[in-house]
């Protein structure tokens, strides 16, 4: 039998070089073999060692693998969002959008920025097997042009998924696109003309403000709270003073600010919409990411007779390079397929094929476990690196899903100048005012939590956090920090 003392000694010092961050989240832990080895206890002491810190909410086991550090909630005050006027709609006015975003595709930096997970933290040997097969199959039909509403085989898997989550889709509704930017770029042209005003989040991802823009539309915003999503009451009181065609939102796990917006919320935004004859148009990219527990309700469950058009894609969850996703275009489908036809005749045939096969042989719900792990424990090792090297008074989200963290910077610091700066070290950033109509959230920065964890990732977050405290310095010398 395992020694009390013993057991409770060694999970004492496990639990202590954890919190003092010696071993890090996500790190794996000795096997019962070697921690015994090492500590020259028995292996049932290491057992129970592991045990109580499991108890202790410090360690977790998984499956075949061992024991491995949990992440860890730490205390870094939430990002919050400056005050929204009420504000007569506008087109977008944000010049820098195209700069920043130029600088951005350099592949020379370490791209803090990107909300796309890396490679390895996605199923890219099995959707390669898939292609393979669907290639070897038959080269002729994988190669062939595909029908501009997209492959049947492919709108069934996509509409089988979302019973899930409670919501019926026929398949005759569903629309293949190039991506979720796509489905949303066809849902404006199919319910906007020119002219016409959107509703919008604030802040709210930058393809959204550019998608407005290119359509010659004009925009008002309601707050994006961090932490609890889309402010419905809010929404409401401007679908009463203005008249809004459509309403582009992003519920579950909005880029930039990670948020979840509540099912009350939801029902109210959907009825709200509904009331006022605005079609909306949910942005759904994230839905299948939450870190833990069911997979959080699009806004389409709640539609009713409200005309809601979902859009998504597998960018974050498969493969972004094979550009699927869709749109639930509800009965809106006839104008979306049209307008698809006339922008690109079909999307494109094999990687529609080679998804419909990796959905039918291979386990999309192990790989998302995974990666919903990951991502996880990447937002709080993320947020620890802010919490030990970042100047004090920074504030930053603490998301439940999603690939984003939204930071306030201590001492008002100038965004772009810190990206700038970043950039020229070769650390690659969003300034916060590229989620924004008009170059808002001066002094917030995004960041992506696609990367797989590394010692230079390490490297670049704590380089990023020594900027931001330079520029603090420099900004108030004499009151110091926020
Ligand atoms: C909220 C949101 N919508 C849409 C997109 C673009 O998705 P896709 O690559 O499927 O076009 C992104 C990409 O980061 C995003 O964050």
């Amino acid at each position: 039998m395992a020694s009390t003392l013993l057991y409770e000694d060694l999970a004492g010092r496990l639990g202590a070089q954890i919190r003092r961050g010696l071993l890090r989240p996500g790190e794996r832990l000795p096997s019962l073999r070697r921690l015994g080895r090492q500590e020259r206890v028995s292996i049932a002491t290491a057992v129970e060692a592991y045990l109580r810190l499991e108890r202790e909410g410090l360690v977790e086991a998984r499956e075949r693998s061992g024991y491995f550090v949990r992440a860890q909630r730490v205390a870094v005050p939430a990002a919050r969002l400056p005050r929204v006027q009420a504000r007569a709609p506008q087109a977008l006015r944000n010049p820098a959008l195209l700069g920043v975003l130029d600088v951005l595709s350099r592949e020379d930096l370490l791209p803090l920025h990107v909300t796309t997970p890396a490679p390895e933290l996605l199923p890219g040997r099995a959707i390669a097997a898939a292609t393979t097969h669907v290639l070897r199959r038959d080269p002729g039909v994988a190669l062939a042009y595909g029908a501009p509403q997209g492959l049947p085989a492919l709108r069934e898997q996509i509409a089988r998924r979302y019973l899930r989550c409670g919501v019926e889709v026929d398949p005759g509704e569903i629309v293949v696109t190039a991506g979720a930017m796509e489905a949303i770029t066809l849902a404006l042209r199919s319910v906007t003309r020119a002219g016409d005003v959107v509703l919008l989040e604030t802040p709210t991802y930058y393809g959204i403000l550019q998608a407005i823009s290119a359509l010659g539309l004009r925009a008002i915003e309601v707050p994006n709270r961090v932490g609890s999503g889309i402010d419905a009451a809010a929404l409401r009181a401007l679908l009463a003073r203005h008249a809004v065609r459509a309403a582009v939102l992003v519920p579950n796990f909005n880029n930039p600010t990670g948020s979840l917006t509540g099912d009350d919320d939801k029902r109210e935004i959907v009825a709200a919409c509904g009331e006022h004859g605005v079609t909306v148009i949910e942005d759904d990219l994230y839905g299948e990411l939450a870190y833990s527990g069911e997979r959080p309700a699009p806004l389409r469950r709640y539609a009713g007779r409200t005309s809601v058009i979902t859009c998504s894609s597998y960018s974050k969850t498969l493969a972004p390079g094979l550009r699927i996703g869709w749109a639930l275009a509800g009965t809106h489908v006839d104008d979306l397929v049209r307008a698809k036809c006339f922008s690109s005749v079909a999307t494109a045939g094999l990687p529609q094929r080679a998804i419909t096969e990796y959905l039918v042989r291979h386990d999309f719900d192990r790989a998302l476990r995974r990666l919903r792990r990951e991502l996880a424990t990447n937002a709080q090792r993320w947020r620890d690196a802010i919490r030990r090297g970042w100047p004090e008074g920074t504030r930053v989200s603490d998301p439940a899903g999603g690939t984003t963290l939204w930071l306030e910077l201590a001492g008002g610091v100038d965004a772009q100048a810190l990206f700038e700066a970043a950039v020229a070290r070769g650390i690659g950033c969003l300034p916060g005012h590229l989620f924004s109509l008009r170059g808002d959230y001066r002094t917030h920065l995004r960041l992506g939590l696609g990367l797989a964890w590394s010692p230079p990732v390490e490297a670049a977050l704590r380089e990023l956090g020594r900027l931001a405290g330079r520029f603090a310095r420099r900004r108030t010398p004499k009151e110091g920090h926020e």
